[in-house]
């Protein structure tokens, strides 16, 4: 299984990521697709901090939300609605295993990316698969390589302070650590207020993303028992990723 990174499993990390991401225009694309789906029940891989999994469940929707980071789950469950959603600590690897037949399988936030190896992306592909029902589909985001995303991940170009509650001012900012594609390694830094904790300031977390190819994604897919219906535009990052719909066959 992918070991989730750091920031998303260290709790004094896994408390700041909605902070930091704090625009989430991204998940209006797969609340209207639910809608248009008429997906009653669905499925969130790599669900972290719950942010699309309790907007559908407000909408009326049964979810699951699935992660293997236990401190971002925490932060999920600790979210007003969280009773509506069902949290389960556990790996895209491991989700046939649930028993659902979901009209719907998301993954947000690049989540696709984080499976270094084809095995371990043919893996999660067949154990999503396994959790819809026959023509339920699957939605997810991936970054157009040829885009280069990578190279604003430096500190001069990606850099921010946010106050977060209990804590006071934390700053972050990202240095691009390796570029040996199909795979970008990089670190994100967080310098909390002097003496706050107890070993240092700075806690870092270093994050390996996969890119791939469309061609690739697709063969994937049909590989996996999945037919492409679409490849959509990221409404808020127009060019810069594809959005895959696929649909169990
Ligand atoms: C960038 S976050 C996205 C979280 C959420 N989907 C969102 O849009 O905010 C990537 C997530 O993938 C999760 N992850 C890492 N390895 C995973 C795996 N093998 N299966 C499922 N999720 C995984 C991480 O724990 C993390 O929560």
């Amino acid at each position: 299984m992918t070991t989730p990174d750091p920031i998303f499993v260290d709790p004094r990390l896994a408390r700041l990521y909605d902070a930091f991401d704090d625009d989430r225009g991204d998940l209006d694309l797969y609340v209207g697709l639910a809608e248009r789906f008429g997906a009653r029940t669905v499925l969130d891989v790599g669900c972290g901090t719950g942010v699309l999994a309790l907007l559908l469940a407000g909408r009326g929707l049964s979810v699951t939300g699935v992660d293997p980071a236990a401190a971002s789950l925490e932060v999920a469950r600790a979210k007003p609605g969280a009773g509506a959603v069902t949290w389960v600590e556990g790996a895209a690897e491991a989700v046939a295993g649930l028993g659902l037949a979901a009209d719907l399988a998301t993954m947000t936030g690049n989540v696709a990316q984080v499976f270094g190896t084809d095995v371990e992306w043919a893996q999660a592909l067949a154990a999503v698969r396994e959790a819809l029902r026959h023509g339920g589909r699957l939605v997810f985001e991936t970054r157009v390589p040829a885009r280069q995303a990578w190279l604003g991940w430096t500190r001069e170009r990606r850099s921010a302070r946010r106050d977060i509650p209990g804590v006071g001012p934390v700053e972050m900012w990202s240095d691009l650590l390796e570029v040996a594609l199909p795979l970008v390694t990089f670190q994100q830094s967080y310098r909390f207020p002097p003496g706050m904790l107890p070993d240092g300031d700075v806690v870092t977390s270093v994050s390996t993303l996969r890119f791939r190819e469309r061609d690739e994604i697709e063969a994937s897919l049909s590989a996996a028992g999945f037919e492409v219906d679409e490849v959509l535009d990221a409404p808020d990052r127009p060019g810069l990723e594809w959005v895959f719909v696929a649909r169990r066959i």
